[in-house]
């Protein structure tokens, strides 16, 4: 029975998360590790039009049709199939296998369009070029909460690192060292939508205070990108680590956040930091390689749920 699969990585914002919805930029690199696959089988013997939809992750197993209209695995097929042109698909099953944990900062929901918008476009025999995948994760990115910056649709689309400044093109992050991250689950699963929106309650009672931890925040972002260039993690650390000190100050952490960053200083990181919307989710340390097993276990004696580690080389940069 043919089928097509679509797949896409997850994502770890590395800097400049939140005040990227205010126009800073952020930096975000792809977890090849993790990864959404969506896997489409044609169903020739099905009723003509019939598409089933399953999601083991989320427990997903429904007609195309039943789903509530603004539901995102729904949306992307219809935004799939109008870039096309075409208005429906032929029956078929779409199976989604996810490994990206949800709420966690880690990219989940767009990888997710993104995985499905490729393998539905590959099915229909036009596989969409990245910049068509990227505007339709960025149009359900929309559907989970309200504002989004663009940055993971992005990240996720091109599985490269990227600089990104909301609105302006794309640019790939220049770096010269390979980078080993430790990525470590608090446990408590983090809300995106609502740490944006909290954020964005605080900021219009508290302007100017909280648009000078945007702005701080965005020049910490330049100054790790320079850095990068040149190489110098252990500056790239502090800054990092510096990061997370604003993001507290905007309200975002919380105390097994802290502590699970404050873990992997104590074990020799170079820096730490929660990653993505906060509240929640995971801290992302830079490590030196030879410390990330050291690191990892005293992560998991402080609790970490889940530990991912990951290494990103310059040659993935470009
Ligand atoms: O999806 P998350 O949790 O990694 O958060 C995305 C980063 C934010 O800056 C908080 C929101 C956005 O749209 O950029």
């Amino acid at each position: 029975m043919p089928s097509i699969t679509g797949s896409a990585p997850g994502k770890i914002i590395l800097c400049g998360e939140h005040a990227v919805v205010y126009g800073q930029p952020a930096i975000a690199l792809p977890v090849n590790e993790i990864q959404v696959k969506c896997t489409i089988f044609a169903k020739p013997n099905w009723s003509p039009s019939r598409v089933n939809i399953k999601d083991q992750t989320i427990g997903l197993n429904s007609n195309l049709t039943s789903l509530r209209p603004d539901n995102p695995i729904r949306k992307t097929i219809e935004l799939a199939l109008s870039a096309l042109a075409i208005d429906h698909l032929p029956a078929c099953e779409i199976q989604i296998h996810s490994t990206i944990p949800i709420g966690g900062g880690l990219g989940s929901s767009a990888a997710v369009s993104v995985a499905v918008a490729r393998a539905v476009s590959a099915f229909l025999g036009h596989p969409f070029e990245n910049g068509i995948t990227n505007d339709i994760s960025f149009e359900i990115e929309k559907l989970h909460h309200r504002t989004p910056s663009g940055i993971d649709n992005s990240v996720i689309t091109y599985a490269k690192p990227v600089f990104y400044i909301s609105g302006a093109p794309i640019e790939w992050l220049d770096f010269s060292q390979p980078m080993t991250f430790l990525i470590a689950d608090s446990g408590k699963k983090g809300s995106t939508a609502k740490a944006v929106s909290q954020v964005r309650q605080s900021w219009q009672s508290s302007t100017s205070e909280y648009e000078s931890y945007f702005r701080e925040i965005g020049e910490i972002t330049l100054r790790i990108r320079n850095l990068l260039v040149d190489g110098d993690l252990p500056k790239v650390g502090i800054l990092l680590t510096q990061n997370h000190e604003i993001l507290k100050k905007l309200g975002v952490s919380l105390p097994v956040l802290n502590f699970l960053a404050e873990t992997t200083l104590k074990a020799g990181a170079y820096g730490a930091k929660l990653s993505g919307g906060g509240l929640g989710g995971n801290i992302l340390a830079l490590v030196p390689l030879e410390l990330a097993d050291s690191v990892s276990v005293a992560l998991r004696q402080a609790g970490a749920a889940r530990i991912i580690m990951t290494r990103i080389s310059p040659t993935q940069g470009r």
